[in-house]
């Protein structure tokens, strides 16, 4: 290499070292390369950038976006997410070959902060089997691939694959190389998952002491979670002097994945007592960033994933609940909004004490008396025995069953549709009322539209259809509808849904729009006796509702 380009490159690394602050921790996110690995986790070209823009918004420093190589559409990745991302360096992945490092060079070209990526196996295994090449020829390819990648940017990454298999005197010859050559930062990858920490911890600190020239690069952690200790294993690695940790959002990767990023910055933040680090990430964008990947490669998110589960800020258990109803910090370390997640829930189920019920009601609308609360609590634990999940509309419902209004008479009772070619599509509709039987004809735009006119006429009412969903409940022709209803009362604020099933869609579908209808009138009801259409409360309802 010319004297001048390594004086050159000396001054810029100096210059702008990534990381000042010596506690301030890279935020490596691969998602969208070795995320993207995990099978079944193919990402569009677009998923991939509304996935890296978030990445970027929420205080990513590197965002790994592709092996530029591996196939045209991974190229145009890396180079679109390099012409989008406006604060983080852009990574693309490489071999230790020229034709690699050329088209990961080529890839991130746009991005203002530029990295190249590139790795070579060192563990015996792989250098036997998988590279077919003996050790001199490793440290070779590394000297090489280094120095060309060093020519082309000014940023590059240099791994060593299976690095925690790999022989401990060889290791530190393979990142002397690197760092001879150049590289900016040293991954120390445990690409199968086989470390643990205390071994991690020894390993990063044994080639910061035995390497050369260590002071002036970035060591990182790339962690795999097969054995489920990837982000022990990277805090770990932290501990002993990594400043870079490469993660994923949800732990996505290959196999069981990587170590998960929303995990490995809320153990910073959380316990930085004992991880007295900092990250740049924005953390009430985690949630969100959960959702999106989640939602881009069609991976869910196990319930109980720490921090970004559905179930990391619900509580069930009685005991629990009320501990949480006198003081959060009695059973969460964290708060929901801190990772961005809604609230904490008490979901309601067969644990639930009478504390969290109460509490429940309150938030619903209800302000019962002792004896109107006693009789609720208990149809709610039998309901609670007999169901896996008791939703708001359950209670609501069992409530409700004691505030008997005039709408709950509204029945369907008889409902004939003309349908077909020849239109209109009419309906005519006999409903039961507290006064007697109606009948009404009405047409629309199709059968179903015609009966739900016929109801819309019978009972003039401003709601809205946010939701009509019909399904099967056995195969077959002749199988059962179960129609689903929901209608929206926007200037209200109130919303209920009507369930109904009957061979016949149509009828089906009446009874549950009339179902969600009575419902909703029910809750009008509750909230203002007086604005509710012309119905009265009975007495239980006068003595135990708001
Ligand atoms: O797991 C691994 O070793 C990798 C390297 C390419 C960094 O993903
Ligand atoms: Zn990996």
């Amino acid at each position: 290499m010319p004297e001048t380009f390594r004086a050159r490159r000396t001054e810029r690394r100096r210059a702008e070292p990534m990381s000042r602050d010596d506690n301030r921790v890279i935020i490596f996110d691969t998602t969208l390369r070795d995320g993207e690995q995990s099978p079944g986790a193919t990402m569009t070209l677009e998923e991939k950038l509304e996935v890296a823009a978030l990445l970027d918004e929420m205080g990513v420093d590197v965002i790994e976006a592709g092996f530029p190589i591996a196939s045209p559409g991974d190229f145009e990745a890396v180079s679109e997410v390099a012409k989008l991302v406006k604060r983080a360096s852009v990574a693309g992945l490489s071999r230790a070959s020229v034709k690699d490092i050329d088209a990961a060079a080529e890839a991130v070209r746009h991005c203002e902060k530029p990295r190249i990526h590139t790795f070579i196996s060192t563990s015996p295994v792989h250098m036997k089997y998988k590279l077919k090449k003996e050790p001199d020829e490793v440290l070779e390819l590394i000297r090489m691939s280094v120095t060309h990648a060093r020519n082309l940017v000014d940023d590059v990454e240099w791994s060593a694959e299976d690095a925690t298999r790999t022989e401990h005197d060889f290791l530190c010859r393979c990142v002397e190389t690197a760092i001879k050559a150049g590289a900016t930062t040293i991954n120390i990858p445990d690409t199968v998952g086989y470390t643990i920490p205390e071994e991690f911890t020894a390993l990063i600190a044994m080639l910061r002491e035995r390497v050369p020239g260590t002071d002036e690069v970035i060591f990182s952690t790339h962690c795999h979670n097969d054995l489920g200790l990837a982000v022990a294993n990277s805090l770990a690695g932290v501990k002993a002097g990594a400043r870079q940790v490469e993660c994923t959002i949800n732990g996505i990767g290959e196999r069981a994945g990587n170590a998960a990023l929303e995990e490995i910055v809320m153990a910073m933040k959380v316990r930085n007592d004992v991880y007295p680090f900092t990250t740049g990430i924005d953390t009430t964008m985690l949630t969100r960033a959960s959702r999106l990947v989640s939602a881009a490669t069609s991976f869910p998110v196990q319930y109980n994933k720490a921090i970004v589960g559905r179930n990391a800020f619900a509580h069930e258990s009685g005991i629990h609940q009320d501990g949480m109803l006198k003081h959060t910090q009695t059973y969460e370390i964290m708060r929901p909004e801190d990772v961005g997640a809604g609230k904490t829930s008490l979901v309601m189920g067969k644990h639930s004490g009478r504390h969290a019920f109460r509490k429940k009601l309150e938030e619903l609308g209800y302000h019962l008396s002792d004896n109107a609360f006693e009789d609720a609590f208990q149809r709610f634990k039998d309901l609670a025995d007999r169901k896996k999940h008791v939703y708001d509309e359950d209670i609501e419902a069992l409530v409700d069953e004691n505030i008997a209004t005039a709408a709950d008479k509204r029945r369907v009772a008889a409902l004939t549709v003309i349908a077909g070619t020849m239109g209109p599509q009419t309906a005519t509709l006999t409903v039961e009322t507290p006064e007697g039987h109606r009948t009404i004809q009405a047409v629309g735009n199709g059968p179903v539209d015609a009966t739900f006119n016929a109801i819309k006429e019978a009972f003039p009412h401003d709601a809205r259809l946010a939701l009509y969903q019909v399904h099967s409940v056995t195969g077959g022709t002749d199988a059962q509808a179960e129609v689903s209803v929901r209608l929206e009362d926007e200037e209200a604020g109130l919303s209920s849904t009507g369930k109904a099933a009957d061979p016949d869609t149509l009828v089906a579908s009446a009874k549950a729009y009339l179902a969600a209808l009575n419902r909703l009138e029910a809750k009008r009801l509750r909230i203002s006796p007086m604005n509710a259409t012309g119905e009265t409360l009975s007495e239980e309802a006068r003595r135990s509702g708001p």
